[in-house]
């Protein structure tokens, strides 16, 4: 497609009465997009909605020109989704399960067989393709089904928390993969960890309350905390009052001596108080905590 485009035209989605995505515009090319907030923000809504499981309320979105729902399978052809539970087939085979998926798809069996070689490795889970699913640890499920989502090469991939329940190490090798994919296609990735699309990231969503509260680069995005975080030193006898009086991100403790890091509009009125430059961590916490 020339023009790969996915525009989400204010989408909203009740639940009931609860309102779970709130009146959500934005528009994704080609890139890797994180997005990023707490429990219940909406983002496994907005993914349920953007892959077809979920319908809206009201609102629609478009693959280019036409809207997703007039596409149908053309459109459903052309994603790969992650989805957040994760107890699946647990006695297929990694590589039964990749074949599997594959027939779903609708790949035929010798590309299906081509892929999943591909994919196994890209994942590194060449090794273990003969283990089932329930004997993987975490790490190597969250991998299996990423690689599912990447059978057929999709235009638009969608990550609900691949991270979730992995240690450092596979979140690092999670990130690896992810940022190899390729450049011709949509991804998006829902976290509720900084780390995991802070460097990766074209873009980064802020969500919450299913409205997005900001959104840019996350160079942009960190700029806009700048004069907003501030290290005050300070001891023993008077930390517990200023963590009530500001929002503490960190707290580092050297002897006697306690280092705050908080987020503040204002400059804070303690003594021994500096700003720092902020990341994009500040900013989740500025918004969140
Ligand atoms: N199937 C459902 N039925 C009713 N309410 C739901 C359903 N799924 C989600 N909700 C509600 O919609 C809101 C958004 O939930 P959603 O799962 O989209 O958030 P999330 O950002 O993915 O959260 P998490 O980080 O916990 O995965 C929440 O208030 C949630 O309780
Ligand atoms: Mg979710």
């Amino acid at each position: 497609m020339d023009d790969m485009k996915l525009i989400c035209d204010r989408l909203t989605k009740y639940y009931g009465k609860n309102k779970a995505l709130d009146g959500f515009s934005y528009e994704f090319t080609p890139g890797i997009y994180g997005l990023l907030g707490p429990n219940g923000a909406g983002k496994s809504t907005l993914m349920n909605l953007i892959t077809c499981n979920l319908s809206v309320t009201s609102g629609e979105i478009r693959y280019g020109d036409e809207r997703i729902q007039d596409m149908g399978k053309e459109y459903r052809s052309r994603l790969g989704f992650m989805p957040q539970q994760q107890n699946i087939y647990p006695r297929f085979t990694v590589e039964r399960f990749l074949m599997y998926m594959a027939g779903l798809k609708g790949i035929g069996s010798h590309e299906a067989a081509k892929e999943t070689d591909r994919l196994l490795d890209m994942v590194n889970l060449s090794n273990d393709r003969r283990k089932r699913l329930g004997e993987l640890s975490g790490g190597m499920k969250q991998r299996a089904l990423l690689a599912q989502a990447l059978l057929g090469k999709p235009e638009i991939i969608i990550l609900d928390e691949p991270t979730a329940g992995v240690d450092p190490k596979e979140r690092i090798q999670m990130r690896n993969i992810i940022s190899q994919v390729g450049f011709n296609c949509i991804i998006m990735i829902a976290t509720h960890v900084v780390p995991d699309v802070q460097f990766i990231a074209k873009e980064i969503l802020l969500l919450g309350k299913g409205q997005i509260i900001d959104s840019g680069t996350p160079a942009a995005l960190q700029d806009k905390m700048d004069g907003k975080v501030f290290e005050i030193t300070t001891d023993e006898g008077h930390f517990r009052e200023l963590c009530g009086k500001y929002r503490t991100v960190q707290m580092s403790r050297n002897g006697n001596e306690i280092a705050l890091r908080v987020v503040s509009d204002t400059r804070p009125s303690a003594e021994e108080c500096r700003a720092v430059r902020p990341d994009l961590e500040d900013l989740y916490l500025y918004h969140f905590e």
